[in-house]
């Protein structure tokens, strides 16, 4: 990821965390109507009452303005990876989530969503998506590991 394209994301997060109901709204609404079959791995009383919606992309928002500092997030990535792990996450879902949101993104931005501003933010979520993939198949590969005795 390009230093500008960092400094983009971290310039941008403050309007997108403004339309940040929006952006999830329309993030999750899209990425369902598109895959149905994801709708299983979530809990449906959160989907009910948008509480996921707000989790999973707010938390990419999150990360993202941190996205200078990822090393630090350790314990918080820890986290998200394990309860992926719960719901079987799977490595090739993560551009599908990538591109709704940045989907939704263009869509609640409008001609303020420059190529730049887009770019930059999948530079972010391809990085982000990068270490939870990588902590997610170290925490598949332990589990299936006979338990040493
Ligand atoms: C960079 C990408 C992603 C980030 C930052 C992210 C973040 C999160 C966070 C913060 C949670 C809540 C964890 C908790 O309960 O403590 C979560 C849960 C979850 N995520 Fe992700 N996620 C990402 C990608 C994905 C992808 C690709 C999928 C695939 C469909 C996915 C599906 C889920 C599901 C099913 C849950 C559990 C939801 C529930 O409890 O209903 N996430 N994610």
């Amino acid at each position: 990821m390009l230093t500008n394209q960092m400094q983009i994301v971290k310039a941008t997060v403050p309007v997108l965390q403004k339309h940040g109901l929006e952006i999830t709204r329309v993030f999750y609404e899209q990425m369902l109507t598109e895959h149905p079959e994801l709708k299983a791995q979530f809990d449906p009383e959160a989907q009910k009452d948008g509480s996921q919606s707000r989790r999973l992309a707010g938390a990419i928002l999150a990360y993202a303005a941190n996205i200078d500092r990822l090393d630090q997030l350790t314990a918080g990535v820890d986290k998200i990876a394990y309860r992926h792990v719960d719901v079987n996450v799977l490595p090739e879902q993560y551009p599908i989530v990538g591109k709704h949101l940045l989907g939704a993104i263009k869509t609640v931005l409008g001609e303020a969503a420059t190529p730049e501003i887009l770019d930059a933010w999948a530079a972010a979520y391809g990085q982000l998506a990068d270490i939870l993939i990588g902590r997610e198949k170290a925490i598949y590969a332990e589990q299936l590991e006979p338990a040493a005795v």
